[in-house]
């Protein structure tokens, strides 16, 4: 869907984008499919609201309507549900970068109108297969990544393959992550459906057969359910649903389950609360976030490779990822950046803000009253503004002179979970991209923080997979105290501020959170026999003096909570309760994983209470006043 997370105003004229989006087809044995799949676009809403479109197939000849707009405007403007045909495809996308218009908007055709494709996720390699397309004459109507999957197929099925064969060697040829959803003129009985990395899920029933992002979409006309697995396609017919490897083109047998739940369980995919939806969306979303294109990071460390003052300049959440980033700056860039939050920046920093001055504003939203007047502010005193956000088309993504999208797709919770993770994701990836335009990063360093990127997904399920029921046990047994106080050094004292973030915002009690190192010049007055004390304490160069933090608290009667990897001995042993993180984690990417037993326990012991994570009183997910 996308062609690049990042949009330099002023220097590059095209609209590109990253997109997270909701897809759905059917296949009907009577009926139009028009009507069936808006009302799947309707529940895949919150998957993306800012272009939708539908396309069919009948008499051999394929239909596209599409435009911009959420999806009812759209059906105003172009009645999408009237749509004729018993076999289509649908979209409705959100784009985490760049604005949204009716070329980029989904399904994308080929050049001779003969393959329609909705997609979900990142083709890494569009680039390069769009050059090789184009060298053979095919014509680009978009800047998307999506359209080159029909163009693949249609330059398959003039070598004479059939459409299920044209999408299986199409599909070969892509690297990234990719649900795609295709029709084709001269096969009009069926959809083609792919999975790499991006969910989809397939519907059966007597009456027609459905795929979509998501259950919810086809729950209420069926709620037998095959899950796709990654390099699987399946081929739908209204009468069967054929299920194919990709890379052998073997096919595969499995029955459809049945579905028990609710559409509004279903929303949560099985979970209770969005919040444990998207602590468990991480994996995924941190690795999407690490999609960001090298170009567009290097072109935002050029900035700041310029600059004489560069601030990071955020709220809650955000502000915490760039406390993390600051580290990074410092350590991997040799760079200082000064962390400021939002409502502080222009009364305590403002009269420095000049030509020469670089502001990095980090917001999930890119709609946090705070963060866009201090943008406002330094744009005002002629600052360049560079934008991290979740939300392109925001506020931010237009006030910035160069953004990126961090491409987490919708966080529903209130608290900010999968959000922070993949800022700081973005943020560390900038940060390498400033040290090597600085030529300073060793190699060695570069090829251990690489390598951790790789890792950074398998480290995250393995916290979720282990770590959950110890937490959840930690959670039973200080369920009745009345504060806690969260500890860490370097980099982990970003950790602590958002653990402790966490907790408060979802449990309402007065936590503290600190620099271990600080806790003794005032805090440690606080701590009497029973007081929780929880660690994030990384095998780090901070180690040995966080030991000292931990012997003072202990000392004074605190219970002890640590956060460790799974080689510690030494913190461990002094610890009443012991949560292990993954060994061998980059200092600087620690705070991705030593976050998430944080998030767990803020999440249970908010349960535990009998509060809604969700909802949490007195907060707005976008607080939009100051
Ligand atoms: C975090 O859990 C909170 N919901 C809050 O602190 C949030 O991070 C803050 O309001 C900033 O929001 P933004 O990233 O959308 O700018």
């Amino acid at each position: 869907m996308l062609i690049t997370s990042v949009r330099i105003r002023r220097r590059i004229p095209a609209g590109e984008m990253f997109q997270m989006c909701g897809i759905a087809a059917s296949v009907l044995k009577n009926g139009e499919v028009g009507p069936v799949l808006y009302d799947c676009l309707k529940r895949l809403e919150y998957r993306g609201y800012d272009s939708v479109g539908e396309a069919s197939v009948v008499d051999g000849k394929i239909t596209v309507k599409k435009d911009k707009g959420k999806i009812e405007d759209v059906e105003r403007e172009l009645r999408i549900s009237g749509l004729k045909g018993r076999v289509g495809i649908g979209h409705t996308r959100w784009a985490t970068h760049g604005a949204p218009s009716q070329e980029n908007a989904h399904p994308h055709t080929d050049c001779a109108n003969t393959v329609a494709v909705v997609h979900n996720g990142i083709i890494e390699n569009f680039m390069q297969l769009r050059q090789e397309l184009e060298a053979k004459g095919h014509r680009f109507k978009s800047r998307t990544d999506t359209e080159i999957v029909a163009h693949l197929v249609e330059e398959h099925l003039r070598t004479g393959k059939g459409f299920v064969e044209a999408v299986r060697f199409a599909a070969t040829k892509l690297t990234g992550a990719y649900a795609l959803a295709l029709i084709c003129a001269s096969e009009p009985d069926k959809v083609v459906c792919v999975r790499k990395e991006s969910p989809l899920v397939v519907g059966t029933s007597p009456t027609g057969n459905y795929c979509a992002s998501d259950i919810p979409a086809f729950l209420s006309r069926t709620n037998q359910v095959i899950l796709l697995e990654d390099d699987e396609m399946a081929v739908l017919t209204a009468d069967n649903v054929k299920l194919v490897r990709i890379d052998s083109g073997e096919e595969l047998r499995r029955e459809p389950f049945k579905v028990e739940w609710s559409v509004e369980t279903a929303l949560k995919t099985g979970f209770p609360h969005f919040m444990l939806k998207e602590i468990h969306e991480q994996p995924l979303s941190v690795r999407n976030a690490l999609r960001t294109q090298a170009i567009y990071l290097d072109l935002m460390a050029s900035a700041m490779s310029k600059a004489k003052k560069i601030f990071l300049v955020a709220c809650g959440t955000s502000h915490h990822a760039c406390l993390a980033a600051t580290y990074a700056f410092s350590n991997l860039a040799k760079v200082a950046v000064a962390p400021v939050v939002g409502s502080e920046f222009i009364d305590s920093y403002g009269a420095l803000v000049d030509q020469e001055t670089v502001v990095l504003a980090v917001s999930q939203s890119g709609e946090t009253a705070d963060t866009l007047s201090a943008v406002r502010g330094a744009k005002d005193r002629g600052a360049t503004i560079l934008g991290i956000s979740n939300t392109m088309g925001s506020t931010l993504t237009r006030l910035s002179d160069v953004y990126i999208g961090q491409n987490s797709g919708p966080e529903m919770g209130v608290a900010a979970t999968k959000t922070f993770t993949a800022q700081l994701s973005v943020l560390i990836k900038l940060a390498v991209a400033l040290a090597r335009k600085r030529d300073i990063i060793r190699k060695s360093q570069l090829e251990e923080i690489e390598a951790g990127f790789g890792q950074l997904p398998n480290w995250i399920s393995m916290i979720l997979s282990t770590q959950q029921e110890q937490v959840k046990s930690i959670v039973e047994k200080y369920s009745d105290r009345s504060s806690f106080c969260f500890l860490g050094r370097g980099i982990s004292v970003a950790t602590a501020l958002e653990g402790r973030l966490k907790l408060l915002e979802l449990s309402y009690l007065p936590a503290i959170a600190y620099p271990a190192g600080e806790s003794k010049h005032g805090f440690i007055s606080v701590v009497e026999e029973g007081y929780p004390v929880i660690f994030a304490a990384p095998k780090d160069e901070s180690y040995s003096r966080i030991i000292g933090n931990v012997m003072e608290m202990k000392a004074r009667g605190a219970r002890i909570i640590s956060i460790v990897g799974e080689e510690d001995d030494d913190v461990s042993k002094l610890s009443d309760e012991t949560i292990r993180v993954p060994s061998g984690i980059p200092t600087m990417l620690s705070p991705i994983v030593y976050i998430l037993p944080l998030q767990l326990f803020a999440y249970y012991l908010a349960v535990r209470k009998g509060y809604d994570p969700d909802f949490p009183r007195n907060l707005a997910k976008s607080v939009t006043v100051h």
